[in-house]
């Protein structure tokens, strides 16, 4: 079947004030002027600048929250809805990110529930997944990516609702990357996991790579067998450094 199109989104984290909308409405007229190849854009921004940045966009990326809460509304102060999102006009949303696996100590049980939230209200969940270092260097990335698949994907994923994103956590920021066939190695078994789960619509679902991806490096990462696209930290921050991305794909 044919490869899927690629996804390139940027996470922007704690980052951004309203001042960096500029970045959005940049990425805007890059696209506007046909300067974006067949590639999909998204931003995910603070959840105070979603509203704002759906608008500056003007329609040609998606905009994205960075995590939602499991339920739909309630007594859960300082949280943000799935629905919320989806009303302030993203498409999209993070869950289970690393930074809220660890400082929020979110379960694959809680993620999971995330994900079946983000799916009630008609977004597509970028859910992510990746091995500490000393995982990796006891050998043991896959059956962490693998328990982390099993525990927090639920049923009923199709290439329309998710996109697996495979951080391992010890490149996150760090200027580490994983070597191209180790790259290569996680998502041929993310596929395979999601292949034997889903079927045919296990081969359309986008496996993104995520961790210190610049544009320096994304060409030769973007160019490995069943990476779909890249979930940038870092580089998504300057519109020059993620359209540089984009161009590699
Ligand atoms: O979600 C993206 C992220 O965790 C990667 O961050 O700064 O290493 O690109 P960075």
């Amino acid at each position: 079947s044919d490869a899927p199109r690629p996804l390139i989104a940027g996470n922007w984290k704690m980052n951004g004030l309203r001042a960096a909308l500029q970045e959005i409405e940049t990425l805007r007229d890059a696209v506007r002027a046909g300067h974006v190849g067949s590639v999909d854009l998204a931003i995910c921004p603070p959840a105070t600048l979603i509203h704002a940045a759906v608008q500056a966009c003007g329609g040609v990326l998606s905009i994205g929250g960075q995590d939602c809460h499991g339920a739909p509304c309630g007594a859960h102060t300082g949280d943000i809805s799935a629905e919320m999102l989806a009303d302030a006009g993203a498409g999209l949303v993070i869950v289970g990110h690393s930074e809220r696996r660890t400082d929020h100590h979110e379960s694959n049980p809680t993620v999971r529930a995330k994900t079946e939230a983000a799916w009630r209200a008609g977004l597509i969940a970028v859910l992510c997944v990746g091995e500490l270092r000393e995982e990796r260097e006891e050998g043991r990335e896959t059956e962490v990516v693998g328990g982390q698949l099993a525990g927090s994907v639920p049923d009923g994923a199709t290439p329309d609702n998710l996109v697996v994103a495979y951080e391992p956590v010890w490149a996150i920021g760090t200027g580490l990357t994983p070597t191209c066939e180790d790259i290569a190695a996680i998502h041929l078994f993310i596929r395979g996991e999601l292949v034997t789960r889903f079927g045919e619509a296990g081969q359309g679902i986008r496996i993104l790579y995520g961790g210190s991806v610049k544009p320096g490096n994304a060409r030769e990462l973007m160019a490995v067998e069943n990476v779909d696209g890249a979930l940038v930290g870092g580089a998504s921050l300057k519109a020059t450094d993620f359209l540089a991305i984009c161009a590699c794909l």
